[in-house]
C-alpha cells in the first residue's frame, strides 16, 4: 500500500485523575502518514501539544510489538480498535480514511480507575497473578529437551492459554467487568502442564478467589471478551477453569486440601 498523508480529527478523553471529572477534547491533525502506527500518531499529537505549551496526552505503552499488553486504549468504542486479533500498538493509520473522526477513551471499568487521561490502573490483574500464577516447586537445573513427555495436544493448548498478554481488554469490553477470560488463561497455562499440576487445586481456588475479591464480575457467556481479545483466547478456557475450580472446591470441602 502506498504511503500518503491524511487529515483526521481526534476526540481524546482528558482527565487529571480518578477524583476529577473527565471530558473529550478535540484535536485536528493535518498530516498523518498512513504508514505510521496509532501510537506514533499519538506521539505526533503530543509533539503538537507540547509545541503549543499544552499538556501532552498520557497513554500506556511499552513494547509496541504486541507482547506486553500495555497499550490499553478504547478506539471508536472498541478496546484495541476494530481490527481482530490486534493490539493498539499493531494498529496502523492505513486502517483509517482521510477526514475520519477517531474517538479515543481509556478502559471504562470500575476495577480499573483512571490514573490520568488514557491511563488506567490495572493492578487488580497483578493481584490475581500474585495469588497463584506461578509454579512454586523446586525444579532444579533445566532438563534436556523432551525429558518430560507432554502430548502435542496439551502443549498446544497450554501455549494457546499462555498467549494472554494481560492487556485487560476482556475486562473493559465486558458488561459485567469480568476478568474470567484473563484468569482462566493464566490458571490453565499452568494447570495443564506437568510442572503446574502439583499446585493445580490450590491455584484454581486462590486465583478465582483473588479475582472475586478484586471486584471483577462474573461471566454470563456474552462472549465480548473473546471477540475483543487480541490474542484469540477462547471462552473454552473459562469452562475449563470452572471445572478445575469445582473439583478443587469439592476436595477442599472433604478436607483433601488445606
Ligand atoms: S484474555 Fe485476551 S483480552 Fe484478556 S487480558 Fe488476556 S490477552 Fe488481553
Ligand atoms: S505496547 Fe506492548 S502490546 Fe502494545
Amino acid at each position: 500500500m502506498s504511503e500518503k498523508n491524511i487529515q483526521i480529527t481526534l476526540k481524546v478523553w482528558r482527565q487529571k485523575d480518578a477524583s476529577e471529572t473527565g471530558q473529550f477534547e478535540t484535536y485536528k491533525m493535518d498530516e498523518v502518514s498512513t504508514s505510521s502506527s496509532f501510537l506514533e500518531m499519538l506521539d505526533l499529537l503530543n509533539e503538537q501539544l507540547i509545541a503549543e505549551d499544552k499538556d501532552p496526552v498520557a497513554f500506556d505503552h511499552d513494547c509496541r510489538e504486541g507482547i506486553c499488553g500495555m497499550c490499553s486504549l478504547v478506539i471508536n468504542g472498541i478496546p484495541h480498535g476494530k481490527n481482530a486479533l490486534q493490539t493498539t500498538c499493531q494498529l496502523h493509520m492505513r486502517s483509517f480514511s482521510n477526514g475520519d473522526t477517531i474517538t479515543i477513551e481509556p478502559y471504562r471499568s470500575k476495577p480499573f480507575p483512571v490514573m490520568r487521561d488514557l491511563v488506567v490502573d490495572r493492578t487488580p490483574l497483578d493481584t490475581i497473578m500474585q495469588a497463584g500464577g506461578f509454579v512454586d516447586q523446586r525444579v532444579g537445573a533445566a532438563q534436556d529437551a523432551n525429558a518430560l513427555p507432554i502430548s502435542k495436544e496439551i502443549a498446544d493448548k497450554a501455549m494457546d492459554a499462555a498467549a494472554c498478554i494481560g492487556c485487560g481488554a476482556c475486562v473493559a469490553v465486558c458488561p459485567n467487568a469480568s476478568a474470567m477470560l484473563f484468569t482462566s488463561a493464566k490458571v490453565s497455562q499452568l494447570n495443564m502442564l506437568p510442572q503446574g499440576k502439583p499446585e493445580k487445586d490450590r491455584r484454581s481456588l486462590s486465583m478465582v478467589n483473588a479475582m472475586d475479591g478484586a471486584g471483577f464480575g462474573n461471566c454470563t457467556n456474552i462472549g465480548e471478551c473473546e471477540a475483543a481479545c487480541p490474542k484469540g483466547i477462547s471462552l473454552d478456557f473459562i469452562a475449563k477453569m470452572n471445572r478445575d475450580y469445582a473439583v478443587a472446591s469439592a476436595k477442599k470441602f472433604f478436607g483433601a486440601i488445606g
